[in-house]
């Protein structure tokens, strides 16, 4: 047809011998598009009314069988035919289905090789059903299907986890028959399509598994991942209902009703589908892809990168040498003096003798990996290094003089990086004699385990030493974000502005304890105060003090932080912040003398509390952190609002869910979050100032999420 020609169907078949071949070839991912339900539906019916085909095998093109369902298409009107009734038709086959994979068989991929009759997988595929890690489930059968395969107990922990699965452990659950012995998928599938149909094996479909024949411990597994999910899950929508939808396979299975279990599982996917939090991770999956696609990678080609240099073996620079060696590279680390380059280096041994005790490293792997580790109190060692980066005390003449010693010493066209919370990186740039060369690489602690990175843009740098430091964050697994220079960057510049908001609620009413409260279940991992004293609360007095002489005077400035700092509590380390940490409990609990210092400063402020509902603190601190990331993104700091979104879900515990900020306020209306930023500016004008992108967007009707599209 010539339709076909223009636009031809990305499932395509051929006979080979008695075999149809069918293989999906659906760039970049062979995701199950519309286009792609339709040409496997077609080709089942072809394979069923041709006399000359014995067998179907189903294959993907390029690097993968099939990720999943198109994840593009949600929210969009559906288009027949729909995964499910694909599936079905797929395990209706009158001719034996074999599926054969490799790469992902992901979600509605697996779901599709389940429809099949028999599954191969070369070595280096992944099996899984993350659906959960979407705010979905299984929606084409994989709740039904996936019990009966292996049992409730093994599917259960599958589809919870979304965890992939090797080739090798697909078929000791049961998952997969068969385990080709080479990578040649196509070579792989037609001989074991060959031997089956040699033996003659029968249609073999996975509904009449018997996964479930065992009901009591199906019902066992059932209950005890319930009991674990309403633990570990806390405010997640769609785990429950997984764990509904295996109970519902097993009656279906007591009561010879797949079907019924099938529309059960319809019912809660859908339902999943329309919730906010599918909405919330969907955007976080796209954007932490987004984020890796800089202006700079696209136009730039990244210089080598086969040696680091760390400054400073303190938290930071032990943290990124962590990292570096994890990327399998080779690190030296320079320290002041003998003395503090053993610390540095006992705090790398650290990580690893944490690993050891846990058994998940071997003496003889950490042996191997220091082995790629040197230290040096000369920074002569560098001559050869070709990325630096510095973590070193926050002062800028102690960064300074830091960089004058690269500059001596490195070799012409090595990255010269600056792990710098605040401090002006095109201060430190114009401090060089190649400024082009230098970057900010802004890890957060601790530097070996946080994903994100914020790759800071001076104004001088050129886009290849961009580009590295792109490629570094993929050598080391980190999300990647594009970030402009300004005091704190963009995380730690939103974060002293909802910080502050927390502060002022406290000062007018609301004990800290409450607002970590509120916060947690919005779903925070923790509450800022709780944050300040897990990271000593003398980091952020240190910087309070610093800035005390450019502080507006108009300014509100809470000072009950620094009533806390007076007295040395700093947190965890010394026992008491702004809750008590007896005995080095790890949990503070609630001090009934910090009540009293917040208390006096009330009165010392001429402040008469109030009392505030949770809801009413977290429209206060979202709107302070929606507001100045609207800022940073006005201003450039951040590309776009999506940036802001995932510098927040990988570095300052947002919680996925809800997307990040940007998405947050999208999603509860631009207008009402500008309406609060109104009404909370009656009291403080000054603090609480409409963005101009705010203000712009409102008034054309548009939201964050427009300026991701077009930028
Ligand atoms: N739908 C649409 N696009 C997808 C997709 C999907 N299911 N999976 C990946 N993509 C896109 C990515 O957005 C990216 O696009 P871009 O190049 O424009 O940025 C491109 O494919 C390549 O993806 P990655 O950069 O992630 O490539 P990798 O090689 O690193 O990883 C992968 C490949 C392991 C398949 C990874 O993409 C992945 O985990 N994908 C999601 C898998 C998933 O969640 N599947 C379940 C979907 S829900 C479902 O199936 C519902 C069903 O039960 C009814
Ligand atoms: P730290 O105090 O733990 O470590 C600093 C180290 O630098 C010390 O070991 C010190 O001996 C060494 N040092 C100081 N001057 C040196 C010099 N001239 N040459 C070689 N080594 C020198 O500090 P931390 O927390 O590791 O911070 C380092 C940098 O990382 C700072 O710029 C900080 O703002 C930044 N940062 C800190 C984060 C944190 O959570 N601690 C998070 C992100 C960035």
């Amino acid at each position: 047809m010539a339709s076909d020609s223009i636009h031809p169907s990305p499932v395509s078949y051929e006979l080979r011998g008695k075999v149809l071949l069918v293989t999906i070839d659906n760039p970049p991912v062979n995701a199950l598009g519309v286009d792609v339900r339709r040409g496997l539906a077609a080709a089942i019916e072809h394979a069923d009314a041709t006399d000359a085909v014995e067998a179907v095998l189903l294959v993907g093109a390029g690097r993968n069988f099939i990720a999943g369902a198109d994840i593009r298409e949600f929210g969009k009107p559906p288009q027949p035919p729909a995964l499910p009734d694909v599936c079905n038709r797929i395990e209706a086959c009158r001719k034996p289905v074999i599926a054969a994979i490799h790469g992902a068989a992901l979600g509605g991929g697996l779901e599709v090789a389940l429809g099949a009759h028999y599954r191969l997988a070369v070595p280096g595929a992944k099996l899984g059903l993350p659906e959960v890690q979407l705010g979905l489930l299984p929606g084409a059968g994989g709740t039904q299907r996936t019990p009966r395969l292996i049992g409730a107990e093994a599917a259960l922990s599958l589809i919870l986890s979304g965890r992939h699965a090797s080739a090798q452990e697909a078929l000791k659950l049961g998952l997969v028959d068969r385990v080709g012995a080479s990578d040649d998928v196509l070579a792989e599938g037609l001989a074991y399509a060959q031997e089956l149909l040699a033996a003659h094996a029968p249609v073999r479909r996975t509904r009449d598994a018997q996964g479930l024949a065992d009901r009591e411990s199906a019902q066992a597994a059932i209950a005890a991942a319930r009991t674990d999910t309403a633990k570990k899950s806390r405010g997640l929508f769609s785990p429950m209902k997984i764990v509904d939808c295996v109970e519902a396979a097993l009656n279906a299975a007591s009561n010879n009703a797949f079907d019924d279990g099938l529309r059960f599982e319809r019912k809660q996917f859908l339902e999943c589908l329309d919730s906010p939090q599918r909405a919330g991770l969907v955007h976080a999956f796209f954007a932490e892809r987004e984020v890796q696609k800089a202006p700079e990678t696209k136009s730039a080609t990244p210089r080598a990168i086969n040696t680091i240099g760390v400054i400073g073996g303190g938290t930071m620079g032990a943290g990124i040498a962590v990292a570096a060696l994890d990327a399998g590279l080779p690190v030296t680390m320079i320290e002041r003096d003998d003395a503090s380059l053993a610390r540095g280096r006992a705090h790398v041994e650290k990580v690893y003798d944490g690993l050891i005790a846990k058994g998940r490293m071997t003496a003889d792997a950490k042996a191997q990996v220091l082995a790629r580790y040197t230290g040096s109190t000369s920074y002569d060692a560098l001559a050869q290094t070709d990325l630096v980066i510095e973590a070193v005390f926050e002062e800028m003449s102690v960064k300074q003089a830091v960089f004058a010693e690269l500059d001596r010493v490195c070799k012409p066209g090595a990255v010269l990086a600056t792990n710098t919370s605040y401090l002006d990186i095109d201060a430190i740039a114009a401090s060089v004699s190649r400024p082009q060369d230098v970057v900010g690489l802004h890890f957060f602690s601790p530097a070996n385990i946080m994903k994100l990175l914020e790759v800071v843009v001076p104004k001088q740098v050129t886009a290849d030493v961009v580009a590295t430091a792109f490629e570094l964050a993929k050598k080391m697994r980190k999300v990647p974000v594009r970030a402009g220079v300004c005091d704190g960057f963009i995380g730690n510049r939103l974060l002293a502005v909802y910080r502050a908001a927390a502060d002022h609620v406290m000062e007018d009413g609301a004990s800290p304890y409450q607002i970590d409260k509120a916060v947690r279940d919005f779903g925070f991992p923790m509450g800022p105060y709780q944050v300040i004293d897990l990271a000593g609360g003398d980091i952020g007095w240190a910087s309070r003090k610093r800035r005390a002489a450019t502080r507006d005077p108009n300014a509100r400035y809470v000072q009950i932080a620094d009533r806390l700092c007076e007295r040395s509590w700093f947190g965890q380390k010394t026992g008491r912040g702004f809750y008590l940490y007896p005995e080095g409990a790890r949990t503070g609990t609630p001090d009934p003398e910090v009540v009293a210092i917040i208390a006096a400063e009330r009165e010392r402020a001429g402040i008469k509390p109030r009392s505030f509902t949770d809801e009413e603190i977290i429209r206060r601190y979202m709107a302070a952190m929606i507001n100045e990331g609207a800022n940073v993104v006005h201003e450039k700091i951040a590309l776009r609002p999506l940036d802001v979104d995932v510098t927040l879900l990988y570095g300052y515990g947002f919680p996925r869910y809800r997307g990040g900020p940007m998405k947050y306020a999208d999603m509860v209306g631009l207008a009402n979050v500008l309406a609060d930023i109104r009404e909370f500016a009656k009291e403080d004008p000054l603090f609480w100032r409409p963005s101009p992108l705010i203000v712009e967007l409102v008034e054309r009707g548009a939201n964050f999420a427009s300026l991701d599209q077009s930028a």
